[in-house]
Formats: C-alpha cells, structure tokens, sequence
C-alpha cells in the first residue's frame, strides 16, 4: 500500500484554510493509502513558544484531526517529537542541504525579512520538514499550495542523496487540492487565511460559534460590482468566498456563479454562513467529546509506537547506505 505523510503545527487558531487546504485530504486518503499523520512540535519551536500553551495545542491539533474523521485505526497519528527519528534524519539531510537553497524559500525571507540574523531552525525548517516526510517512504504528501516549494526541496535534496546514496528514499510527490489549496484572508483576499493575523474576523477557526462564523463571513471583504463571478485578479473577495463555499459543498464554481446568478452578496454570504456553520458544527461536537478523554493520549502514545518502527527501519538503511555508525 502506497503512503501518504503530512503534519499540522501545534499553535492555536486551526482554521478553514488548514481544514480545506490539508485535514480534508487527510480523510479523503485514509481508504487507499497507509496514512502518517503527525503534529509537528518541533516545527513549532522553530519561534518562541510557551511550554504550557504548547502541550496544550499538541493536544488541540490532535484532537481536531480526529474531530474532522482521521480515523486512528486506519491512520497513524502521532506527536513528532516522540520518534527520535525525526531529529536524526534531519541532521543527515542538514549534510545534504545547501545555504543557497535554503535561502531561497520565501517562507524564511518573510519570516526573517528586516532582520540582521534570524534563528538558525527557522532557516532549517525545510529540512525538517523533509526528515519528516522522508523517514516513512512516504508516496504522498497532502498540504496547501504554500507548501509547494518545501515540498520541492524535500525532492530535490532525497534526489541528490540517492545520486550519492542509490536507493535511500522513495522520492514523494505533492497532492493539493483543487479548491482550498489557498484559501484567503475574509479581510483582506490579498493574504492568505492564517492563524497569527490580529483580526480574528479574519479568519474562521474550525472551533467557532455559529455566531461567528456569521459575524465573520457577514463582514467579508468584497467589492462593489455585485456580481457573484469568479476573477481572482479584480474581484479577489468573491472569489475567495465562491472557492470555500465550492471546497465545503463539492458544488462546482461554475454552477454557483450560475444559481446565485442576479442575487446579491447579501444573499450569497448568508447561505454560505449556513454552508460553513453546518460543516463545522459536528468538528465541534466531536472535538469537545474527545479533547479532555484518556483515548486521546492512548491514541497519541499507540501511533508514536507505530511510526517508530517504520522510522528505525528506514534509519537503518540509511545509515547503513551512509557508512555510518558500527
Ligand atoms: P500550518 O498551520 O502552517 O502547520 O499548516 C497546516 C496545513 O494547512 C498545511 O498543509 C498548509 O499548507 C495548510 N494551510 C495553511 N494555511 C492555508 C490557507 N490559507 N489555505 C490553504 N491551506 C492552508
Ligand atoms: N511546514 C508545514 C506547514 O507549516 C508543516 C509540516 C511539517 C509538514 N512537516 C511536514 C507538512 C511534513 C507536510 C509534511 O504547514
């Protein structure tokens, strides 16, 4: 059975872009692929992080990706810091990665833009990330288009490993989805949705209250031709909203754009509040059922177990391909 790989950081506020972009597909897969997924802790630490929030949003993420349907007796689910493997191979692939590369994702430049030096793991984060997906053979990797890049750098750097290395790793690809892949900020469609924006309006976490998710959509940024059309160049809002009523429904844009053809925003936005609360309305119930039981962290410690035994196998030969260790 081919398999699929992809992780989620513990920091608070998951929202629609994670779910549309990534848990989603993270369902969708469990039927045709062994699926790995994990809570990326040590990505997290890559900023400033309180001890006490963290653990907390370790349990939150896990939580929630059981809540959307990842079901842990297909899929494995685990915290990345509790296989040792992870940090192991990343050191190796660290040995494998140029400075150049590295400095070439736009995901460092944003993040350390205007500063003199910026901390060393948010500029290996990429290589983490590849240890990540490299460690369990895996086929496929599920996430959003602003992983795109990441996601070439892990191919680039396993392709090169096996130029000097024949035969060390599976060489993964890609899925993004059709719609979701970048779901945009409701206040501002320029940027996309995330999770550390200071206007909450901004986005809706997969938590909220049908009232705010209401208050949120209701307050969505548009513009003022009135005319429900997809055109991300000149009408970015509308688009963004037609894209996650589309991601949400399975309705095709185009046969949105024709149902709510002479109808205004007003009546768009309303049903797309019904769409997005009635979609988020079992997560929520699921989450509150499952967040504080001892299943949780039995879950967490079985899958730890599970992807260990995969990760030992995989380190074993790469060591052994690399003339490491006795
Ligand atoms: P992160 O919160 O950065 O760990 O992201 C978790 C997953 O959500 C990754 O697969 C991202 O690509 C995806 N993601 C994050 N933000 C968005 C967004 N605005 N639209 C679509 N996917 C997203
Ligand atoms: N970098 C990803 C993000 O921010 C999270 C991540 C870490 C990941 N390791 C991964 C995603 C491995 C897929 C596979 O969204």
């Amino acid at each position: 059975m081919k398999r699929v790989f992809s992780g989620v950081q513990p920091t608070g506020n998951i929202h629609l872009g994670n779910y549309l972009g990534a848990l989603k597909q993270f369902v969708e897969l469990q039927n045709d692929y062994q699926c790995v997924y994990c809570i990326v802790d040590m990505h997290a630490i890559t900023v400033p992080q309180d001890p006490a929030e963290l653990k907390k949003h370790i349990l939150d993420v896990a939580a929630l990706y059981l809540a959307v349907g990842v079901d842990p007796e297909k899929s494995i689910v685990f915290v990345q810091s509790d296989v040792s493997g992870h940090a192991e191979l990343s050191w190796l692939l660290t040995c494998n990665s140029y400075t150049g590369e590295l400095s070439r994702m736009t995901q460092f430049k944003d993040k350390s833009k205007n500063k003199e030096s910026a901390p060393a793991g948010l500029f290996m984060y990429p290589v983490l990330m590849a240890a990540d997906i490299l460690l369990y053979d895996t086929d496929l990797v599920p996430v959003g288009n602003d992983q795109k890049q990441h996601i070439e750098l892990c191919r680039d750097i396993a392709g090169r490993v096996n130029g000097k290395y024949p035969g060390t790793f599976v060489i993964p690809d890609g899925y993004f989805p059709k719609e979701g892949a970048r779901i945009m900020a409701l206040d501002d469609p320029t940027k996309k949705m995330s999770k550390s924006a200071e206007n909450i309006h901004s986005r809706i976490s997969l938590l909220d209250e049908p009232s705010k998710i209401k208050k949120s959509i209701m307050k969505a940024t548009t513009d003022s031709d009135g005319i429900i059309r997809f055109d991300i160049e000149n009408k970015p809002g509308v688009s963004n909203l037609l894209n996650i009523y589309s991601a949400l429904t399975g309705e095709s844009v185009s046969s949105l754009e024709t149902r709510y053809e002479g109808k205004g925003y007003g009546d768009f936005k309303k049903d797309l509040v019904t769409v997005t609360a009635d979609a988020l309305a079992p997560i929520r119930d699921k989450f509150n059922e499952i967040r504080y039981s001892s299943e949780l962290t039995q879950i967490l410690r079985d899958g730890a177990a599970r992807a260990d035994s995969i990760a030992q196998k995989t380190m074993a030969r790469v060591k052994e391909n690399f003339g490491l260790g006795l």
